[in-house]
């Protein structure tokens, strides 16, 4: 048994605001989600709200203590201070109570040109200032009709986490996100979403052993929402789930929430 691992692996469902939301309707939002998750939802799962910066100076006060809701961010800097104007660093966010970041969404990826090594800075200093990396990969439209999109996601793994220590690695959050599913509301179908995640699995067995691949928390992301996320988290691999548009309304969120098994 190794003794840093988690006795079972983390149900999670992570909302991501991305830039939504201004102040009154944001604040309503998280009242109504907290509230909402404390009647209905079941304990063992870990709900987490991914907010705009300006949000995490006052957002843990409205959670009212509940232990099953967390604060998360959405991005971070690579280094953890200095003449960097617009940023935010690691220990910033942990002097505001967050909890969990997330690194390596692709709209990052892609808008921001993020970096293999620009995210592997990145998940070592939200690591080190102890707070959980929820980090991103996937596979766009083209990689998945032409090349071999299993090996691509694989190598982001690879990339950007297997430097760790398997102490570290097994602190992370690892969510699958195709690209080609993001925002469209066209989600990957259960096989798809199972095949991948199924795949991740051995692939982090292959490098950190069987236990470690078993306790890591692997959740899908990409237009998932109220009507199909029982199917998706039906799957055996797939632990929760990253939702975009579906966190904005309350009750949908709650009810995704709701969907995973626990
Ligand atoms: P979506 O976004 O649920 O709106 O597709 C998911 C994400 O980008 O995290």
């Amino acid at each position: 048994m190794i003794n840093f691992l988690p006795s079972m692996r983390k149900k999670i469902v992570a909302g991501n605001w991305k830039m939504n939301l201004t102040r009154e309707a944001g604040t309503i939002l998280i009242s109504e989600v907290v509230n909402m998750v404390h009647d209905e939802v079941n304990s063992h799962v870990q709900v987490v709200l991914c907010m705009p910066f300006p949000y995490l100076g006052f957002a843990k006060k409205l959670f009212q203590s509940r232990a099953n809701i967390a604060m998360g961010a959405q991005n971070c800097h690579e280094k953890p201070l200095g003449a960097y104007t617009g940023e935010v660093s690691a220990p910033i966010l942990r002097s505001f109570d967050v909890d969990y970041v997330i690194i390596g969404h692709s709209e990052r990826r892609q808008y921001f040109k993020e970096s293999d090594e620009q995210l592997s800075e990145k998940v070592q200093q939200v690591l080190a200032n102890h707070m959980t990396p929820i980090f991103c990969c996937g596979e766009s439209l083209d990689m998945r009709q032409n090349g071999d999109y299993i090996g691509f996601v694989k190598q982001q793994l690879t990339k950007v986490l297997f430097h760790l220590s398997a102490e570290d690695f097994s602190k992370v959050v690892i969510a699958y996100e195709p690209i080609w599913a993001i925002g469209t509301g066209i989600t990957a179908s259960a096989e798809q979403a199972q095949e991948m995640h199924a795949a991740l699995r051995g692939h982090i067995a292959a490098h950190y052993g069987a236990t470690i691949a078993n306790r890591i928390t692997l959740l899908y992301g990409g237009s998932c929402n109220a009507k199909n996320a029982s199917e998706l988290f039906a799957c055996p691999d797939v632990d929760g789930g990253l939702i975009g548009g579906a966190s904005l309304k309350s009750r949908e969120f709650v009810n995704v929430c709701k969907s995973l098994p626990v």
